[in-house]
């Protein structure tokens, strides 16, 4: 879908259909619906007087223009109460809009900026909102569907203004909207793509592809070199598969030193059977998604590379499946991690952890001033938050502050979960420096806890995405499927780093 900012009156504007907004408590048409309303001898201001209009928020209704205007419909989105009004509820709304219109088989829409000047939203982010909107919500994974689609395709969406003075801005909001979008975009397609397709390698291709694209430096370590650095966690996880673990490096440098300012780490299991501790095979299909975390800190390097921010960020993202085999990795095995540390093997399912602390390890060894991993890490995140928000653990509260800002404009929910240093001791062995599993009891604690010990005391934050990485339902800009979470998040932060 093409998306513009075009100068103009939207009543005049020529389009399959016009979009203009509408807000519960108002009692009649004001400004352009009121323009649309006359032209349309007031078949709006009746609606609403009827009752059928409220401007509920998402609700829509479509009114045929029959020619009385240039554009064949109009369409009026109410978005709710206007004091009560944000971004994410314009993204939401217009998501909604371009998905019943693209049923209709509507290709061109023209709106007006929706939700500029109210709730404090400015022109800039009510066009990222509404380019936001609509990309994320039409969004579909159909690339292994032969059959054609039962819906036509959106081609363009214009967001018209006649006021001159914020047409910069307007293009501005357009243009960053597009870029956080299409990285989203770029996630989904990745974590929906199956693990036969979505290999170690095929993602290793995928950063390669990026990388020149965007202009970004990547270095791919293969297994030999892995082993020179002394991963042994990552290559113990890596052992039971045929697929050839990688592990990739990318870097953006907008800043004016040589250090390192942002690490960004995502868990890249492109497939998770649990290994010799195998899973039960009911939902292991939706383990295709395990390597979303991997997939959402590339996805965003490649929006930070686009947005030019100034400051440095390096992308890490450690990719392997995790399967049983004569070679795997086993329950009671002693693994030595690059830090030195060794760790005992509870449980092969718990690998997530394994190769995030060789890559924390890694990301160590070259230094960074903040680091925040990415991870589907437990299912016990998903029990303890369900599948509204992401978890947050950290060593560093003013980080884990600013990620928790950053995702509210984005509209990905974040809660901060405790550290207390009395969770460690569940995670301590016998035979080894450290276990990877520290029993049932606060599992997405414990984990995050073990993470803590690699990441040392450089300013660390992790994410644990298990339970909001996939949705089983659409709703708002998200359709069923891989969401994209938290790539709007990780952008937003470094951009806020940037300006610190
Ligand atoms: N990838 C899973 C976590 C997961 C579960 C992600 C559900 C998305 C949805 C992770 O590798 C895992 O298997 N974790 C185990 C840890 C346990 C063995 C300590 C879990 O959560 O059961
Ligand atoms: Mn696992
Ligand atoms: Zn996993």
């Amino acid at each position: 879908m093409e998306i513009k900012v075009v100068a103009g009156d939207v009543a005049k504007t020529k389009a399959d259909a016009i979009m203009v907004s509408f807000f519960e408590g108002m009692e009649r048409p004001e400004g352009d619906i009121a323009t649309i309303d006359k032209a349309l001898d007031g078949a709006i201001s009746q609606l609403i007087s009827q009752g059928e209009i409220k401007g509920k928020l998402n609700e829509i209704t479509i009114i045929h223009s029959l020619s009385k205007l240039p554009a064949a419909r109009v369409v009026i989105t109410g978005l709710g109460k206007q004091q009560e009004l944000s971004q994410d509820k314009v993204r939401g709304a217009i998501a909604k809009a371009c998905r019943l219109l693209r049923q209709k088989e509507v290709s061109s829409i023209a709106t007006t900026a929706q939700g500029a000047g109210i709730a404090g939203i400015t022109p800039e982010g009510a066009a990222q909102a509404i380019t936001e909107g609509a990309l994320l919500g039409v969004y579909s994974f159909r690339r292994h569907i032969t059959r054609e689609a039962e819906y036509g395709e959106l081609k363009q969406l214009s967001i018209v203004s006649s006021d001159e003075s914020e047409l910069h801005a307007l293009e501005q909001g357009c243009h960053k909207g597009k870029v956080m979008a299409e990285a989203t975009n770029l996630a989904r397609d990745m974590v929906n793509e199956p693990a036969n397709h979505m290999t170690p390698s095929h993602m290793a291709e995928m950063a390669k592809k990026l990388a020149e694209t965007c202009g970004l430096d990547l270095t791919v370590l293969e297994r030999e070199q892995m082993q020179e650095l002394g991963m042994g966690a990552l290559l113990g996880v890596a052992q039971g598969s045929r697929q050839p673990p990688k592990f990739m490096v990318l870097h953006y440098r907008g800043g004016d030193s040589n250090e390192v300012d942002v690490a960004l780490l995502g868990k890249g299991v492109t497939f998770d059977s649990g290994g010799i501790s195998i899973k039960p095979s009911a939902k292991m299909d939706e383990m295709k998604g395990d390597m979303a975390g991997g997939a959402a800190v590339m996805a965003a390097i490649s929006a930070i590379a686009q947005l030019k921010p100034k400051i440095n960020v390096m992308a890490v993202i450690p990719a392997t499946e995790n399967l049983p085999s004569e070679n795997a990795l086993k329950p009671g095995d002693i693994l030595t991690a690059m830090s030195g540390k060794t760790i005992e093997i509870i449980s092969t399912d718990a690998e997530g952890r394994l190769i995030l602390a060789d890559a924390l390890g890694y990301v160590r060894k070259f230094g960074a001033k903040f680091m925040i991993d990415v991870a589907t890490l437990t299912g016990a995140c998903v029990i303890a938050l369900g599948k509204v928000c992401t978890g947050a653990f950290g060593n560093n509260q003013e980080l884990i502050d600013r990620i928790i800002t950053a995702g509210a404009e984005a509209g990905e929910l974040i809660w901060q979960m405790p550290m207390y240093d009395q969770y460690k001791e569940q995670n301590k062995s016998d035979v080894a420096d450290i276990k990877n599993v520290g029993g049932r009891d606060g599992g997405a604690i414990t984990a995050a806890q073990f993470l803590s010990e690699f990441a040392g005391d450089t300013p660390w934050v992790h994410l644990d995405i298990a339970g909001t990485s996939m949705t089983d339902k659409e709703k708002g800009y998200l359709v069923k499927g891989a969401t994209g979470v938290p790539v709007r998040t990780l952008v937003n932060l470094v951009l806020s780093l940037a300006k610190k």
